[in-house]
């Protein structure tokens, strides 16, 4: 399967959430039951705001659609105010009419993570697959949390993120020595499933990372470069995240 990846290049970070949510919007309206693949970061903040605004101002529902969240940390529970769970609750679910049971992340205090994993991807299966898939982009081409090394066909799995990546993440925490070393992750197999993958980046600490996905070799040294044998996949930037494109 060979796929190539389209490029809109936007104004700046408003218009990439917008563009982003629209697609989310557009599906949701074509099939109400969609399966939604969703992100936590700085990033996809704006979008789940303007996911909020389509629900409150054009009656965009959720009632019926099922979303899968790509990663959260280990050992941290979902009442923690760093934690993914608690992310998306915030930013999104409690603002909006999707149904608690059908919202899933993986829980970061299971006592068998490995069976967490295993159970997600079975989730996944059991409602047919995901439609949409929601990406960011590490500075390092990481996608959810599969690092640079990561195999293609990698499934959910317990992974222990880069250095550089816990540092970049610290950001987030009151005590930047409190962010777990050890993670739950959709794997790159499990992310190359989607129908249809949107990844947003913005900003230009992001730019090496785009070019090397886009224009670099299809290698697992930039997990986002993988992306390239999708068939249906687009990449949303801001012209600062696009500033090293040929
Ligand atoms: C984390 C997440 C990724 C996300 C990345 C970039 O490491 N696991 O899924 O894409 O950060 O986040 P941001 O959008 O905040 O730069």
């Amino acid at each position: 399967m060979s796929g190539r990846i389209d490029v809109l290049v936007l104004d700046d970070e408003a218009a990439v959430a917008s563009a982003a949510a629209g697609l989310f919007a557009e599906l949701i309206r074509r099939k109400p039951n969609a399966v939604l693949g969703l992100a936590t970061g700085s990033t996809p903040e704006p979008i789940s705001a303007e996911m909020v605004h389509l629900y409150r101002d054009t009656g965009l529902s959720f009632a019926k659609a099922r979303a899968f969240n790509l990663d959260e940390y280990l050992g941290l529970d979902g009442d923690h105010d760093q934690s993914y769970r608690f992310f998306m609750q915030k930013r999104l679910f409690d603002s909006i009419d999707i149904r608690a049971w059908n919202t899933f992340i993986f829980d970061g205090t299971a006592l068998d993570p490995e069976q967490e994993c295993r159970a997600y991807e079975a989730k996944i299966r059991a409602v047919g697959g995901v439609d949409l898939w929601l990406l960011g982009i590490g500075g390092n081409g990481h996608i959810a949390f599969n690092e640079p090394g990561s195999d293609p066909a990698s499934r959910a799995r317990v992974v222990t993120p880069d250095e550089e990546t816990v540092k970049a993440n610290s950001r987030h925490f009151a005590d930047p020595s409190a962010v777990p070393t050890r993670a739950m992750t959709a794997g790159v197999g499990t992310i190359l499933d989607a129908r249809q993958i949107v990844l947003v980046a913005t900003g230009a600490h992001k730019a090496d990372a785009v070019a090397q996905a886009l224009e670099g070799p299809r290698s697992s040294d930039c997990p986002a470069s993988l992306l390239q044998e999708h068939p249906d996949c687009t990449f949303l930037l801001d012209s600062a995240a696009a500033s090293q494109l040929c």
